[in-house]
């Protein structure tokens, strides 16, 4: 079974993209035959600062391989060391309808939000599609908000395929309901665009800053607390098993301590959960040689696939 997924360099990295997504991603390497990409051409719709775009590419790569993706038994790459997605990108462009692309959640939020309109936003699930069906994917492991996405890479591939023959793969998108979206610091989804997100790594200042700031109601240290409408709670399950929980529980329910406290609770389990990824992660930053090589490889191995895909679609479409 062949699994794909992608993520954007577009800035650092939070807990809602690893429990979302990174994780995800690296546990596929047990599940499948894994591609896994850093979707640098997509991160232009967002990223217009060349220095930032570089060293974003080379955190994410640096992140991936500290948490475990292992570029001898998967393909890992980056999306721009592979040119046949733009040729891709285009032919599929005519198996997509304006209508198709109108109705995109994303690109509608984006655009309500006021960031600018313009085509590479508009076009992004042409050029996602193109990436799950340049490499045959059967199966794209995805956050919540980008399930649309993979639905719209079918219906691109069925078009192309009652036009041209049955030529693409058409993928599943698979979502983990359980963490399916994490909260941010004030109980929206967390993101980078709303700046309430929890960093997965960086000082221990700043995440303790961002643990912090978890909006709670106001009540005080003598009352009693509801676990089950807060916000550290809710994040404290992403890393507590249950008897944890339940010993967590119970102190929502005696008077005594605050919400600082758990807040302190929830800081000592993110630090304790990454601590091992984060020494992996400071060797590599040490060493970006060994990164770019981890890239350059894997963009070997991917660009013989889509080398050998886009010869069939070559030939189908009549080029
Ligand atoms: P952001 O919302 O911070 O801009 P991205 O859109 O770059 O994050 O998302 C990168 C990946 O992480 C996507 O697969 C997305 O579904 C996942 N992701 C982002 N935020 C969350 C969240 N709060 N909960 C679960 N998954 C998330
Ligand atoms: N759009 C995805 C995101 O924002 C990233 C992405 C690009 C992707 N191409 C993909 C994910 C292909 C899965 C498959 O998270």
């Amino acid at each position: 079974m062949r699994i794909l997924s992608g993520i954007q360099p577009s800035g650092t990295l939070h807990i809602g993209n690893y429990f979302g997504a990174m994780q995800k991603i690296v546990q596929a390497q047990e599940e499948g035959e894994l591609y896994a990409f850093i979707a640098s051409y997509h991160a232009l719709t967002s990223v217009k600062n060349k220095d930032e775009l570089k060293n974003n590419i080379f955190e994410v790569a640096a992140n991936f391989l500290a948490i475990g993706m292992d570029p001898e038994k998967s393909t890992f790459w980056a999306q721009h060391d592979v040119k046949e997605v733009l040729e891709l990108y285009w032919i599929l462009s005519n198996s997509c309808s304006m209508g198709l692309l109108e109705r995109a959640h994303s690109y509608k939020d984006k655009t309500s939000r006021g960031i600018g309109a313009n085509h590479g936003l508009f076009s992004y699930p042409v050029l996602m599609a193109a990436d799950i069906l340049l490499y045959d994917s059967q199966i794209v492991p995805v956050g919540k908000d980008q399930i649309q996405h993979v639905e719209m890479t079918r219906d691109i591939a069925t078009s192309f395929n009652h036009l041209y023959g049955d030529i693409l793969t058409i993928p599943q998108s698979k979502v983990d309901e359980k963490v399916a979206t994490v909260p941010g610091t004030d109980g929206a989804k967390m993101s980078k665009s709303y700046g309430n997100t929890i960093n997965m790594f960086g000082s221990k200042k700043i995440i303790k800053k961002q643990v912090m700031g978890i909006v709670t109601d106001s009540k005080g240290l003598e009352d009693v607390k509801d676990y089950s409408t807060c916000n550290i709670y809710t994040l404290c399950k992403l890393f507590m098993n249950e008897n944890e929980l339940a010993n967590l529980r119970d102190r929502y329910e005696t008077p005594g301590e605050g919400y600082g406290h758990f807040k302190l609770t929830l800081l000592d389990q993110i630090t304790q959960y990454f601590a091992p990824y984060a020494t992996k992660r400071e060797a590599l930053l040490a060493n970006p040689k060994q990164v770019q090589e981890a890239l350059d490889f894997g963009a070997q191995k991917a660009r013989k696939v889509a080398a050998a895909k886009m010869e069939i679609i070559r030939d189908a479409v009549g080029l």
